[in-house]
């Protein structure tokens, strides 16, 4: 009888930030030969069926399983966190039904689940299934949430009250210099250190240490000082990055016909391609692209600020408006006369782009990003620097990286007034730091394409990888 192939499942938070990366990680693994199912929630699972690409592969299946919210819930926007709890409540039983009938014909070897969902961990290990973990953020906010334990115990969280948000923290190893109280992941801007939201995400954090290994969509290069802290107590961790090269790269290898998408979020929202045409129209590196990710929602004042700033900063916007962007649609009323002016002079509004597809075009000049991971390493990969709003989490630790350690860009944290949105694109657009900022980013590009390049680091790891799943299932 012939042994059972290598299976792997792969089990995201339904949220696109997780979703986008570990899909792409499912394709590589599948074209890679493996048995792939990708598992996800009935809500996903018909966003991503617009995407005409799934289903072709032989050997890679969806399966869906309910989130427990009513069809017509957002479920994004401000009301994710809803999504979360609700499937606390569903999941465990149900996933654990689904490994058992996947026993048959080919049993899962190994499942590569979301370091959010620490459920997964205990259902592997009833049934006595490995267990990988991915974690969609980077390396450098994985260290800070895994220092969140040392950070309580020296006392450094909570905050004290009215304290001076810039000074230094101590206790995150190899970050003493630069990191400070307001660079935290806004999950540690608590009251109490026994806040159910700080100690839900650090014992997760802190569980990764059980697990087979960890994943990160990441070039090792970029991230070498917090690797190394990080495989000081998880060792077998995988830097498979940027997971958007390494499909493009493997697919035009194989020649695969039922391809992988090139959208970098596949039918997630309807992609307004008239944003192309107005970029084609536009001078080299004359544009400041906006998008704040799929999760950021903005009040009407901040939604404003941002437009008045860049409609005064002298340069182009192509804007990224999500029909859930803001807190409250019904409030948004009338757009200002001056904006709205401003707007068909020098704008373009979208409801969704292709984002590395935009950010591939040679119009484009810098990126106003909320600083979610994934369009941290898109802007990266293609040589954008960055004006960072962040927003919550790991976003806070990236926009720190990206102005103070890569300097690829500045941090407008904590502020979104006209003036500052004004200043900070122009510095990055023209400013006198503006061809160093490139250039940096322009190095960091050329320096994750060399590790996703045959023979690079993300290419290692991810044989390594394969190598491990298979050696499992024999
Ligand atoms: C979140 C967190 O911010 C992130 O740090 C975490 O690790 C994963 O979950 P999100 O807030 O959505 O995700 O931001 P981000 O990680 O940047 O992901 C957004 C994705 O949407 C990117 O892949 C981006 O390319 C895509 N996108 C965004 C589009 O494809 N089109 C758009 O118009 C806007």
């Amino acid at each position: 009888m012939a042994a059972a192939p290598p299976h792997v499942l792969l089990l995201p938070l339904p949220l696109l930030g997780h979703v986008s990366p570990m899909l792409k990680l499912a394709k590589v693994l599948s074209l890679r030969g493996l048995l792939v199912t990708f598992l996800t929630t009935e809500h996903v699972h018909r966003r991503l069926s617009a995407d005409e690409g799934l289903n072709c592969r032989p050997g890679f299946s969806f399966r869906s399983i309910p989130d427990g919210l009513p069809a017509d819930h957002p479920r994004s926007g401000g009301q994710f966190t809803e999504l979360v709890k609700s499937l606390g409540a569903q999941i465990y039983e149900k996933y654990r039904d689904l490994l058992v009938s996947l026993r048959e014909p080919w049993p899962v070897t190994c499942t590569i689940v979301d370091g959010l969902l620490p459920f997964a961990a205990e259902v592997g290990e009833e049934l006595e299934i490995p267990v990988i973990v991915f974690r969609t953020s980077g390396p450098c906010s994985f260290w800070t949430y895994f220092c969140i334990p040392r950070l309580i115990e020296a006392g450094e969280i909570p905050f004290p009250v009215g304290c001076d948000m810039d000074e230094l923290v101590r206790s995150v190893p190899g970050m003493e210099g630069f990191l400070r109280r307001r660079d935290l992941p806004s999950i540690c801007r608590v009251k109490e250190s026994s806040d159910p939201i700080l100690q839900a995400i650090a014992s997760a954090t802190q569980r990764t240490t059980h697990y087979r290994g960890l994943i990160f969509n990441t070039g090792e290069t970029l991230d070498a000082a917090e690797l190394a802290h990080i495989r000081s107590t998880c060792p077998v961790t995988y830097t498979v990055g940027p997971l958007d090269t390494i499909l493009c790269a493997l697919d035009r290898s194989t020649g695969s016909a039922a391809g992988p998408p090139s959208s970098s979020s596949p039918g997630w929202w309807r992609e307004d391609r008239t944003c192309m045409p107005w970029l084609d129209a536009q001078s080299p590196k004359s544009v400041v692209y906006v998008s704040f990710g799929s999760l950021t929602v903005l009040s009407r004042p901040q939604l404003l600020e941002f437009w008045h700033g860049l409609a005064n900063c002298g340069h182009r916007f192509l804007w990224v408006i999500r029909p859930d962007l803001l807190e409250e649609m019904d409030g948004a009323g009338d757009i200002p006369v001056e904006l709205a002016e401003a707007t068909k002079e020098k704008g373009c509004l979208v409801e969704w782009v292709d984002q590395r597809e935009v950010l591939g075009h040679p119009a484009v000049g810098a990126f106003l990003t909320h600083s979610g991971w994934n369009s941290t390493i898109e802007a990266i990969s293609a040589g954008v620097p960055m004006i960072c709003w962040p927003f919550f989490f790991d976003q806070m630790v990236n926009s720190r990286f990206i102005s103070e350690v890569w300097r690829i860009g500045v941090d407008m944290k904590d502020t979104c007034d006209r003036a500052t949105v004004g200043r900070m694109v122009n510095e990055v657009m023209e400013g006198e730091r503006a061809d160093e900022m490139r250039r940096n980013v322009v190095g960091l590009s050329e320096m994750v394409r060399e590790c996703v390049d045959e023979g690079g680091s993300s290419r290692i790891h991810l044989d390594q990888l394969i190598d491990d799943i298979r050696a499992l299932s024999l």
